[in-house]
């Protein structure tokens, strides 16, 4: 049996791959949280994969804070790249592939078509930059590596886009969301299916060697007051979302203005059919209010 160590798996992502857990009888999984497993101590890494056979190590965990990041750099570096070290240390040790996620904010914004895999990484802030620390940090110490790039997570679980407008959208008359900046929305559940999927192949397949880095994101494109709108107009809340500019939204992080991904690499390598972003959102509200 396939076994699957899960890191940081109380967050958006971990839980997400915990709910679709059940249908994979083949796989097994051990859920770790900062509580079981703190994955800032290499020590308790390597304890806990001793005698355990782990195939795979899926990385969900992180410093997702963006704004907070930029008044704590020390405490986003710990998880975001000092942590992954050790993950990536561990992993090659013991022959485990590393899954680790990353983020479009490891690109500045300056390109007006989906990004590559293969283009320069220039991050605006703290968060992008100890995120792409942990990425580096990876390449350079565990050869058997899958780094999936993502954007804009939501899910039922944590704190997320969707669920603050759910919340204000039933709290307020009007609304101002940013409009310069573009993206594309991805729902957990449909990266927890791909990063199943991408177990599922690398475990069929002995002679794999396709290990790197990936984008992955819903398809489509789109700015926040869409994605606002879109999340109003499902959940039928009455708020009216006005279009504002980020240079009228205090806060304490820069932002790319816009972190497209091109996603045709995950989907040439694994098969992965991806689904639009539009089409996602009532699966996600439908989840919270049943
Ligand atoms: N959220 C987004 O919009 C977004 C966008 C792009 C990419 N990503 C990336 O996607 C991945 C998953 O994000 P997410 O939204 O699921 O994150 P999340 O909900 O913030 O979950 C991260 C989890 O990691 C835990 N954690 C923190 N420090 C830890 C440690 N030292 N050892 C073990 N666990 C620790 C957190 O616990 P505490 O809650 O107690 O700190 C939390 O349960 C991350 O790599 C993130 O950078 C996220």
């Amino acid at each position: 049996m396939t076994k699957i160590l899960i890191t940081g798996s109380k967050g958006q992502l971990g839980t997400e791959i915990k709910e679709l857990s059940a249908k994979f009888s083949n796989l097994q999984f051990f859920f770790t949280d900062i509580e079981e497993l703190d994955i800032s101590s290499l020590d308790a890494i390597s304890n806990y994969l001793k005698d355990k056979q782990i195939s795979y190590i899926v990385n969900c965990a992180a410093y997702t804070n963006v704004d907070q990041a930029e008044e704590n750099e020390d405490a986003a570096r710990l998880i975001n790249a000092d942590a992954v070290k050790n993950l990536a240390t561990a992993a090659s040790q013991n022959n485990i592939t590393l899954i680790h996620i990353s983020t479009d904010y490891v690109f500045s914004g300056d390109n007006s078509t989906p990004y590559t895999e293969d283009q320069k990484a220039k991050p605006m802030g703290v968060y992008g930059r100890t995120k792409f620390e942990g990425e580096e940090n990876v390449r350079s110490t565990c050869k058997k590596h899958i780094i999936i790039r993502t954007s804009w997570l939501y899910s039922p679980f944590g704190k997320n886009f969707l669920k603050t407008m759910l919340r204000l959208g039933k709290e307020k008359d009007s609304l101002g969301v940013v409009s310069d900046q573009i993206g594309t929305p991805t729902y957990a559940h449909d990266l927890a299916s791909a990063i199943i999927r991408i177990i599922e192949s690398i475990d069929k397949n002995s002679k794999f060697n396709d290990f790197g880095t990936y984008h992955y994101s819903n398809e489509g494109v789109c700015s926040w007051y869409d994605f606002a709108t879109e999340i109003q107009n499902t959940s039928k809340n009455k708020c009216k979302i006005n279009s504002i500019e980020s240079m009228d939204f205090q806060c304490l992080a820069k932002r790319p203005h816009y972190s497209v991904l091109n996603k045709s690499k995950i989907k040439h390598i694994f098969t992965i059919e991806i689904p639009h972003w539009r089409s996602r959102i009532e699966h996600c509200i439908k989840r919270i209010t049943e």
